[in-house]
């Protein structure tokens, strides 16, 4: 317990892990084939789907069936890799229509089109070359890309780990696992790595789309990790009893200045933390940050179906004549920020300078 705040009655109680399970494989490359687990129908169904045309993994990135910023990213660079595959089949699939079409999927997650520079530079590069090299170094060029987030996500875990007390009570928001990245996950894998410890996770359930409800609790369990779930109105009253000692998020898009775009709320959970004093991390590997934008201003926030708030799952709350705002993210200010979890290290303010420091 931290600084002995935390009322007795919790639900949310720590207590050790009894055992490691093996990790969620949230996508894989097998026989030529994306594997790509279909969030959208977890925590009930654990079903993939198989993607042959580069065309299935741009839906799949719009649907959410894969969705979170590294996976996003991931995915991407894999479809890049199933295109060269579709050429070397002698399908009419132009480069820049595949960069196009998989840029134009979502909006806000910079690591998406990180993953698609990276993919373009390789392309480019091995133009002069016959089709089934463009395609092998394609594919290395992924699971490169795929690999890298992995290790990035465990040493996020081992650096985050320091600055969670024994006994802490963590919340989070969204899905920030092993589910959003190549595996571990940044916010969550701090938990994972915290959670030797002992702790406990409260997870905002995170309307409309349900990431945490869905996702976290689902992926904190099969782990053994102690999870709680809450509606996203109730963290202000649990912070308010002391039941909370630090926020963990984590990101889309990073600017230059230390501003963060994450999933719509985290901005309502870093002002709460400011207000009762509680520290406020964001968990991201450097593939998170975009130093060509200034600040939160330049981060384009997407916004989707209004159905998505009009229905809960497929049941329908509201008529369809009821109009709907529907951000999929929000902008958090940088001094809300007490510092940033990355692979690389911990950052703290002041960050124009010290993120500088770090991404030059
Ligand atoms: O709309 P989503 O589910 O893709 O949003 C995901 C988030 O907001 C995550 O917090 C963020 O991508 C970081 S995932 C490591």
């Amino acid at each position: 317990m931290i600084s002995g705040r935390r009322s007795l009655l919790t639900p949310c109680w720590p207590r050790l892990r009894s055992e490691k399970k093996i990790m969620v494989r949230t996508l894989y490359w097998e026989d030529g084939k994306l594997y790509l687990l279909d969030q959208t129908l977890l925590p009930w169904e654990e079903k993939y789907v198989a993607c042959t045309d580069y065309r299935q993994a741009v839906a799949a990135i719009r649907e959410m069936q894969v969705r979170g910023a590294p996976a996003i990213g991931v995915a991407a660079a894999y479809a890049v890799a199933m295109a060269g595959q579709q050429r070397l089949r002698g399908e009419d699939v132009s480069p820049d229509q595949v960069l196009a079409d998989l840029t134009a999927s979502r909006p806000t997650a910079v690591n998406l089109f990180w993953a698609l520079e990276r993919m373009q530079r390789c392309w480019e590069k091995a133009m002069g070359l016959g089709l089934a090299e463009q395609a092998h170094v394609l594919l290395a060029e992924a699971e490169r890309i795929h690999r890298e987030d992995l290790e990035a996500n465990r040493a996020i875990g081992r650096y985050g780990a320091e600055l969670v007390p024994p006994g802490a009570s963590v919340l989070t928001i969204c899905n920030a696992g092993s589910l959003a990245t190549s595996g571990y996950g940044t916010a969550l894998g701090v938990v994972r790595a915290a959670a030797d410890r002992g702790l406990c996770v409260w997870a905002c359930e995170t309307r409309p789309r349900l990431q945490g409800a869905r996702l976290t609790t689902w992926e904190l369990q099969q782990d053994d990790i102690p999870v709680t779930l809450i509606t996203d109105n109730m963290a202000g009253y649990l912070m308010q009893q002391g039941r909370v000692d630090l926020v963990i998020t984590g990101a889309d898009r990073i600017a230059a200045n230390g501003d963060v775009a994450n999933k719509i709320g985290t901005y309502s959970l870093a002002v709460l933390a400011a207000y009762h004093r509680l520290p406020f991390y964001v968990a991201a590997p450097l593939s998170t940050f975009d130093r060509t934008a200034a600040s939160a201003e330049d981060i384009p926030i997407e916004e989707r179906n209004p159905e998505e708030v009009r229905r809960v799952g497929r049941e329908a709350l509201v008529p369809a004549t009821i109009p709907v705002y529907n951000p999929a993210f929000d902008p958090t200010p940088a001094a809300l920020v007490t510092a940033f979890i990355t692979e690389r290290g911990v950052i703290y303010p002041p960050y124009p300078e010290k993120l500088a420091q770090v991404l030059s």
